[in-house]
């Protein structure tokens, strides 16, 4: 059984202020080439950046929030990159876990962690079990993650879990096995950077998920600039299939 209703099955529960937030931090290399610096330099200081969403969740209440670090195609970049990142991945794990878990902070890494070197793999075991009993914000990290990997490997634990359904499956039978069973579908996703694409982030979670495009690089995303994403998601109507009047409870509707 999920944990969460699927917004496909159930109306789901909506507030004002977003109860799961995801965001595609892009934009860390052009923010360091425009300064005449490498592109790690990017990715250090949205490390600070991440810090910052983080406080500013706790302070607004968001129960939820999940940030994409590392796709599965991330692999294709240069490999002095690709290393580097994953050195300041182990670092942020050293240095920001006990932090996190003093503010309450659950945090959980999602995607093929297999990839992973032993001490990587090793640390973020560590950190997940730490925090395991925090319940102040579930902070997900997603790392060698793809929406496709996602589906693939819930399809193989749902059909190695349950053979006998044979053409039966149905939704509720995969979405326990998704990345994100633990949390209800994001309500706002933010993609900084100025591209208008998913890249291969959580496809199926995503399915009535209210879409925010900014042209802000992550560096300089601030919380005034999160500030404009959810008061954009306040504006907008979640109708999930519905028209505007039923919304708006008018008779015959
Ligand atoms: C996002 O920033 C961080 C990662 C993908 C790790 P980018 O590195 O993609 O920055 P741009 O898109 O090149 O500016
Ligand atoms: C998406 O950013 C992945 C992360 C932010 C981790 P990319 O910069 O890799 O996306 P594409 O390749 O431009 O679509
Ligand atoms: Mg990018």
């Amino acid at each position: 059984m999920a944990l969460f209703s699927s917004s496909t099955q159930q109306l789901p529960e909506t507030a004002a202020v977003p109860h799961h937030v995801a965001v595609i931090m892009d934009g860390n290399g052009r923010w360091a080439k425009k300064r005449f610096l490498p592109r790690v330099a990017g990715h250090v200081k949205g490390v600070e950046l991440v810090r910052k969403m983080v406080r500013a969740c706790l302070e607004r209440g968001i129960q939820y929030l999940t940030l994409f670090a590392f796709s599965s195609e991330n692999w294709r970049r240069p490999q002095e990159e690709v290393s580097l990142l994953m050195q300041l991945f182990v670092k942020a794990l050293e240095q920001e876990v006990e932090k996190l878990d003093r503010n309450g902070v659950r945090l959980r890494i999602i995607g093929d962690l297999s990839a992973f070197e032993p001490r990587l793999q090793g640390l973020i075991r560590q950190a997940e079990e730490k925090t395991a009993l925090n319940t102040r914000l579930d902070l997900t990290i997603a790392a060698n993650y793809g929406g496709r990997w996602d589906i693939m490997q819930a399809m193989n634990r749902m059909l190695a879990a349950q053979p006998e359904k044979r053409d039966s499956w149905s939704e509720t039978d995969l979405e326990p096995h998704l990345a994100m069973s633990f949390a209800p579908e994001p309500d706002l996703f933010i993609r900084t950077g100025g591209e208008q694409r998913i890249s291969n982030f959580l496809l199926w979670q995503l399915a009535y998920t209210e879409l925010f495009f900014t042209p802000t690089l992550w560096p300089d995303f601030d919380k005034s600039e999160f500030d404009k994403a959810i008061a954009s998601y306040q504006q907008r109507e979640r109708r999930f299939g519905r028209t505007s009047e039923q919304l708006a409870g008018k008779p015959n509707a």
